[in-house]
């Protein structure tokens, strides 16, 4: 029954406050006929994102963790013209679906994929002098969240906006040697488990201010943070 007012929930959401999209459809349609598995953010949340980096004031946005682009058509359409998003991706395979999707909703010319491990590009990125973003996602394989977020930092200015995703787990995350509902084992519950530990007490010499929001709905019980990353040390 649970699970089923929350799904029930998030449709009277969406049918009330989202305009009908048939581009951020055709992406979802498209991701799940190529075999994705279905985890993008909920359309709600997708927005609630977009909203964020609207009042934020963003114009430059890094993702980790691509998949089919949805999060992506989101995210970039809350950026100015001019704006730049770069979103990494391990898998090509969902790269080339994301590309797709991305150049349907006329979002090509904004945004770069750069395909594989994350904590393979995120140092080219470094080095080829990109950055500091305004804001950065973090939405890939849970259990490299916290070389994720050493990285963002170092692509970061004080200010800069940083949301993890997934970091509630239906409540897995409170035990150490729970495993991840969703199969990612407890190497992802160790991943979001370090990730409160350092966004509440710093990175180095960096500080950050931050909270976490639980959600539910047609994604179940999960969560993400957000974080003001306030200087660099
Ligand atoms: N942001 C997307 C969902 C991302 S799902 C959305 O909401 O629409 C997590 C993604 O991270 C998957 O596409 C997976 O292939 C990718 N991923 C997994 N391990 C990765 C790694 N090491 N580096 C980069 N991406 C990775
Ligand atoms: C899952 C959900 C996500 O939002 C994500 O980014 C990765 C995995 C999941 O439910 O397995
Ligand atoms: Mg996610």
């Amino acid at each position: 029954m649970t699970q089923e007012l929350w799904s029930a929930v998030d449709d009277h959401i969406v049918e009330h406050l989202l305009d009908p999209d048939p581009v951020l459809d055709a992406a979802l349609a498209d991701s799940a006929a190529a075999g994705l598995p279905p985890i993008a953010v909920t359309p709600n949340l997708g927005k609630l994102l977009a909203l964020i980096l609207r009042l934020a004031g963003v114009r430059s946005l890094l993702e980790l963790g691509t998949l089919g682009g949805y999060s992506t058509i989101w995210l970039a359409r809350a950026l100015p013209a001019d704006g730049r998003l770069v979103t990494l991706e391990a898998n090509p395979e969902y790269a080339e679906v994301a590309r797709t999707n991305l150049d349907r909703a006329g979002l090509g010319g904004l945004v770069e994929i750069r395909v594989g491990p994350a904590l393979d590009t995120l140092p080219v990125l470094a080095a080829e002098g990109d950055g500091p973003f305004d804001a950065i996602f973090i939405d890939a394989d849970k259990k490299n969240n916290p070389g994720y977020l050493e990285w963002a930092l170092k692509l970061s200015r004080p200010g800069t906006l940083i949301v993890v995703d997934n970091v509630v787990r239906a409540g897995a995350v409170l035990d150490p040697d729970g495993e991840d509902p969703s199969g990612g084992g407890n190497e992802t519950i160790q991943g979001v488990r370090r990730t409160y530990e350092m966004l509440g007490s710093g990175v180095g010499g960096a500080s950050l201010t931050a909270t976490a929001i639980q959600t539910v709905g047609s994604k179940g019980h999960d969560g993400f943070a957000l974080a003001i990353v306030e200087d660099l040390g």
